[in-house]
């Protein structure tokens, strides 16, 4: 069984959908209720073992009643995907308190939260896999994106420490860094540009491969890290971009 978070749309959704194709029962968890119900009705309408949990990720207390409520319905969890995330980009000088508290809250906070929460189970069934979505901005700088890269630079810290810790007892802890990948933030983001066809060019042409991700294509790397294939696989993050951040840009 895996939990997966930030499930509602885009990457998590796009998890949920592969691990439900190979035979996973899944629970999608999500702070935006209605999306997280009617993404897991799509599922178990094509006969899915699902089920939707709301929670803040944030939050240590609503994290470790997702966790009680998802064990009470499915069973422990052999699998959690820390996906939840959110883009905070702004001006170092011009951010706001919130804003900086914000972004590690969800974007690393949250990871460990649920890492905390889903642990103690793995360790009682003597195994487990726990996958953070990281980024290409665990690794590089883009400019103008401060401060989201220093809690994803702080997501692979937390995957490597704690796939160490927790190596002898048979939980493995790897990352995924996608890079572009057309969810629904990056599709608003071409649609509300005064030039979407454009930007969308210029976007496909930053990629040795001529186009941006998918997010299916992302979610497949997490059925790998999931599955028996893997279990030589601990501490490790595949980075998924289109060749992008292999380029040499002068
Ligand atoms: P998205 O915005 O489409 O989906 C994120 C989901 O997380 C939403 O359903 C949202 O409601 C949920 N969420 C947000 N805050 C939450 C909270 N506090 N508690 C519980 N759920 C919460 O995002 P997307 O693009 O699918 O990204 C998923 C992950 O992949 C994120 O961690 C993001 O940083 C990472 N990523 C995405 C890239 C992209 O190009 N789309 C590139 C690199 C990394």
């Amino acid at each position: 069984m895996a939990i997966i978070t930030g499930a509602a749309q885009g990457i998590g959704l796009a998890t949920a959908q592969c691990y439900v194709r190979e035979g996973a029962r899944v629970a999608l968890v999500d702070i935006n209720v209605a999306k997280g119900k009617a993404s897991t009705e799509s599922l178990t309408s094509q006969g899915a073992s699902a089920i939707f949990e709301q929670c803040d990720v944030a939050d240590q207390a609503s994290v470790e009643r997702m966790v009680a409520k998802v064990v009470e319905r499915l069973g422990p969890p052999d699998v959690l995907v820390n996906n939840a995330g959110i883009a905070v980009f702004r001006d170092p000088l011009e951010m706001t308190a919130a804003d900086w508290q914000k972004c590690f809250a969800v974007d690393l906070d949250g990871v460990w939260h649920c890492c905390r929460a889903v642990l103690p189970h793995l360790l009682k069934q003597g195994k487990g896999d726990i996958i953070n979505i990281a980024s290409v901005h665990s690794f590089k700088i883009i400019p103008h994106c401060f401060p989201y890269p220093i809690a994803k630079h702080a997501v692979m810290g937390l995957t490597r420490a704690l796939a160490i810790e927790y190596a002898d007892r048979n939980i493995r802890v790897n990352a995924i860094a996608p890079g572009y990948i057309g969810t629904e933030i990056v599709e608003n983001i071409f649609t509300e540009a005064p030039d979407p066809a454009a930007l969308r060019r210029e976007t496909n042409e930053l990629h040795p491969i001529k186009r941006i991700g998918r997010p299916d294509e992302i979610a497949w790397a997490a059925v790998f890290l999931a599955s028996d294939e893997a279990r030589f696989m601990t501490a490790e993050c595949l980075v998924i971009d289109g060749g992008r951040s292999t380029l040499f840009h002068d």
